[in-house]
């Protein structure tokens, strides 16, 4: 693998693997890489959690992190991002990261550029890290995903978190079932749709989806308060969930749209793991990418894994 940009063509040994790895990892640590090596994040969009658990991950690797900033770059006067991301790797840089407003871009870039790339959210197309780190916090839950049921719930037309998970979780034997007002459905994604209520009874992952507000063409067809009553997670709902079943959302969140604000930090809450989960998660790519000695320690987990399975 030499890019990460995409959940779509991951095999389910590929994904259980990263898992895995990741869930090593977050329990006992990675030996830094020795050598000196640089990674660029290239970010075209606003982020917190991924930009900022990215720059942890790589120092806790030991990769030393280029300070690129768009607005204060060369990209101010005109520099394309081909011209952007060949310059980092002219000047030494190991590992490009790149999030950015249009969909399928980074892909495009991983395909004329040598090292290796890390999709960190292109447009409404993927945000494979993301999806990464929600398989990790569903794998610590429940040790499998052979027949568990997740709705992914909210905005699916503009989420690229709901594209790569629907992919992914697919591929690992989970049920997905999709919920969304009618304007926000995605015919593209080949999954039932079921009712917030359905979701509530049935699902033992339910998964919020940030309203993403930046992507749509004109302002909200619907009212935060009607949404919340309408399709988001009320706490009448939420006492409707099956005993066991979790609470997931990528966050950012919108408190008191996509879910009521005293339900995000809740029992039933894995918000805050996820975005811990994130780091390991992402130490888990650049080391699949990386390579070299700083995957000794997950390739022995990997392969007593293998052993202890036969
Ligand atoms: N979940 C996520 O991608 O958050 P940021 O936009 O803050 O990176």
């Amino acid at each position: 693998m030499k890019d990460f940009v995409s959940m779509k063509n991951l095999s389910e040994h590929e994904l259980l693997q990263l898992i895995k790895t990741a869930d090593e990892i977050k329990e006992h640590g990675i030996e830094p890489f020795r050598e000196q090596l640089f990674a660029a994040n290239l970010f075209f969009e606003p982020s917190t959690r991924t930009k900022m658990s990215f720059i942890v991950a790589q120092r806790k690797l030991g990769i030393e992190v280029l300070d690129f900033a768009s607005d204060f770059s060369s990209v101010q006067k005109g520099e394309s991002i081909y011209d952007t991301a060949r310059t980092l790797e002219s000047l030494g840089a190991s590992l490009l990261v790149v999030r950015h407003p249009q969909d399928n871009i980074v892909k495009e870039l991983s395909d004329q550029i040598s090292i290796p790339v890390i999709n960190a959210g292109d447009g409404k197309g993927e945000h494979p890290t993301q999806c990464l780190l929600d398989l990790l916090t569903i794998y610590q839950e429940y040790k499998r995903f052979k027949g568990i049921k997740v709705a992914i719930v909210g905005d699916i037309k503009h989420s690229r978190v709901a594209r790569s998970n629907a992919y992914a979780l697919t591929t690992l034997g989970a049920e997905v079932y999709l919920s969304s007002m009618k304007e926000w459905q995605d015919p593209s994604l080949p999954f039932p749709y079921i009712s917030m209520d359905e979701a509530m009874e049935q699902c033992d992952v339910v998964m919020l989806l940030r309203i993403q507000h930046e992507r749509h063409d004109s302002r909200s067809v619907i009212m935060d308060t009607q949404y919340l009553q309408d399709y988001g997670l009320t706490k009448e709902r939420e006492r409707k969930m099956l005993k066991h079943a979790i609470i997931m959302h990528p966050a950012p969140v919108n408190r008191g749209v996509e879910i009521d604000n005293d339900l995000v930090e809740c029992g039933r809450s894995r918000i805050f793991k996820q975005m811990s989960n994130g780091v390991a998660a992402r130490m888990a790519v650049m080391s699949k990418l990386l390579g070299k000695e700083g995957l000794n320690h997950a390739n022995n987990f990997n392969q007593r894994d293998a052993v202890s399975s036969r």
